[in-house]
């Protein structure tokens, strides 16, 4: 089932997840409805929160090619443990329709989080894999891609994504 995505300046967007602690047929099925909202949107990437679900979980599909097959992985109470070098990329966000934004971020890192059975498991990841694991956490901790920009950027989107709320509202 496609679940509607919050859009900024949602306050629920800003609310820290909390550990996920049953994994059952529930669960499943929120991960199915996010890989579905996900997939339909189309982003790379979908956390818990930007469905107004404060839980620590993320997915990402970074595979774009229409050729290419499907690479969905499933992320729980996730934690970078190691990052390093640093590396500039375009990102856009399902929270930020029709926004796209240069921003810094760690070239590698090492994660380590449960999958969606509650088995531990450790990636190390780089390149656009890494971008979007380093963009989906922050959504975990109530945290935006307009947090790291530069104040001015930071003003014009919040304008730009309040005048669209303003507008949706009135519709
Ligand atoms: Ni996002």
């Amino acid at each position: 089932m496609i679940r509607p995505i919050l859009f900024y300046p949602d306050k629920r967007l800003r609310e820290p997840g909390k550990d996920v602690e049953v994994f059952d047929a529930e669960l499943h099925r929120l991960i199915d409805d996010m890989a579905e909202t996900m997939y339909a949107a189309p982003g790379v990437g979908l956390a818990a929160p930007q469905l107004g679900i404060s839980k620590r979980l993320f997915i990402v599909d970074v595979a774009s090619g229409e050729d290419e097959p499907s690479d969905l992985r499933v992320f729980i109470n996730p934690e970078i443990i190691a990052a390093e070098g640093e590396t500039t990329f375009n990102e856009g966000c399902l929270s930020f329709p029709g926004i796209r934004e240069d921003i810094d971020r760690a070239e590698r890192i090492t994660v380590r989080a449960l999958d969606q059975d509650g088995k531990p498991f450790e990636l190390e990841a780089e390149g656009l894999l890494a971008i979007a694991i380093q963009h989906e956490n922050d959504h975990l901790n109530g945290e935006l891609m307009i947090d790291h920009l530069s104040v001015l950027r930071r003003r014009l989107v919040h304008r730009s994504m309040s005048k669209r709320a303003a507008v949706d509202a009135a519709q």
